[in-house]
């Protein structure tokens, strides 16, 4: 399985989601991939933003060697599942989206927990209290993944 997570900037959210599903797939010995994207552009090349990092560092989750890149089309052939933060994400994702099969592998990431509830993760980029729940949303939700693929 090759999941893709992706939110805005790819330095706060999607950053911290490969790190925790990277850490779940090394816990439960899958044989899965993940990566991580922005559907913008402004941060490419960067790391995550040091709020992250810290964040994700207070869990026990390394993030501080990714470099933020962008959505791009090719995404849609080389991973199965594509998980978006927000609606925002989710409809700029689909718009690129060249196929019906393409279109299926997209969803909000916390649908999985709370599926069909469109439920978006917060950007926690201007509210910094937002960091530590937003972190523990996406585990309960890449727990889930792990949860129902096994
Ligand atoms: P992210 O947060 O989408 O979770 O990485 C953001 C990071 C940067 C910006 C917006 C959201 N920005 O506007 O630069």
């Amino acid at each position: 399985m090759k999941i893709l997570m992706v939110c805005l900037g790819n330095i706060c959210r999607s950053p911290m989601a490969e790190g925790i599903m990277r850490d779940l797939i090394r816990k439960n010995n899958l044989n899965w991939e993940v990566d991580s994207c922005g559907t913008g552009s402004w941060h490419i090349g960067e790391a995550p933003d040091k709020r992250a990092q810290r964040t994700a560092q207070s869990f026990g989750v390394d993030i501080t060697s990714l470099r933020a890149r962008q959505f791009s089309i090719a995404d849609f052939n080389e991973f199965d599942r594509i998980y978006v933060m927000d609606t925002s994400n989710h409809q700029n994702v689909l718009k690129m989206a060249p196929d019906e099969q393409s279109r299926q592998k997209v969803d909000l990431l916390l649908n999985s927990c709370m599926p069909g509830e469109n439920c978006e993760v917060a950007d926690p980029w201007f509210d910094e209290s937002l960091f530590i729940p937003v972190y523990k949303q996406i585990e309960q939700a890449c727990q889930k993944i792990i949860e129902s693929n096994r």
